[in-house]
């Protein structure tokens, strides 16, 4: 083999190489996306859109996590001490302002406008972090009692509002109410 023919097939090899990592990259990207679609319930999952919850089973202090609309959906039995910390919190504190909830459009952030509930025993979110959707720890979790997302470091109080970390909103509140006494519609 020539020098000639040397150089070239070394050429040949770096151009191969470099083509093929470009290729890898151009997968890479592309199989990100159908599992972001996926994340986007289609029409028909929307049409079976309302579940209903028996609440009864939850003790103080804990929650509940249902799958809804291929989501989870965190039911908090709160304690008299969650409520009053959530309550005691001055609106300007909170980095959201809003209540984030589907059943009150444009209310502020108060604990009052996110519980399900006047004496606001029950909360009922989107168990999804508003950051990059990761599913939040509760049960107390993070610096502020509530919930903790561990993916990047988000703190929620014990009314799911953002208090620290990268996350820019509230936990979400579904479309939600009591049908009875013990039973919680979602959607
Ligand atoms: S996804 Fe929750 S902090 Fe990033």
């Amino acid at each position: 083999m020539s020098h000639a023919e040397h150089h070239e097939e070394g050429t040949r090899r770096d151009f191969l190489y470099v083509a093929t990592a470009a290729t890898g990259a151009v997968v890479a990207g592309a199989a990100v996306w159908p599992l972001i679609d996926q994340m986007n319930p289609s029409a028909d999952v929307l049409a079976l859109a309302s579940i209903d919850v028996d609440v009864s089973g939850i003790e103080e202090g804990t929650q509940l996590t249902v799958k809804w609309r291929g989501k989870p959906v965190f039911i908090r039995h709160r304690t008299a001490e969650e409520i009053e910390e959530a309550r005691g919190v001055a609106l300007s504190e909170l980095k959201d302002q809003s209540a984030e909830n589907a059943n009150r459009p444009g209310a502020d952030a108060a604990d009052e406008n996110r519980a399900l509930d006047d004496e606001g025993k029950y909360l009922v979110m989107m168990g999804v972090c508003t950051h990059l959707g990761c599913v939040p720890l509760g049960d107390g979790a993070g610096d502020f009692g509530g919930w903790f997302c561990p993916c990047h470091g988000s703190h929620y109080d014990t009314s799911g509002r953002i208090r620290r970390g990268p996350a820019p909103e509230n936990l979400h509140i579904p479309q939600a109410a009591f049908i009875d006494d013990t039973t919680i519609k979602l959607g």
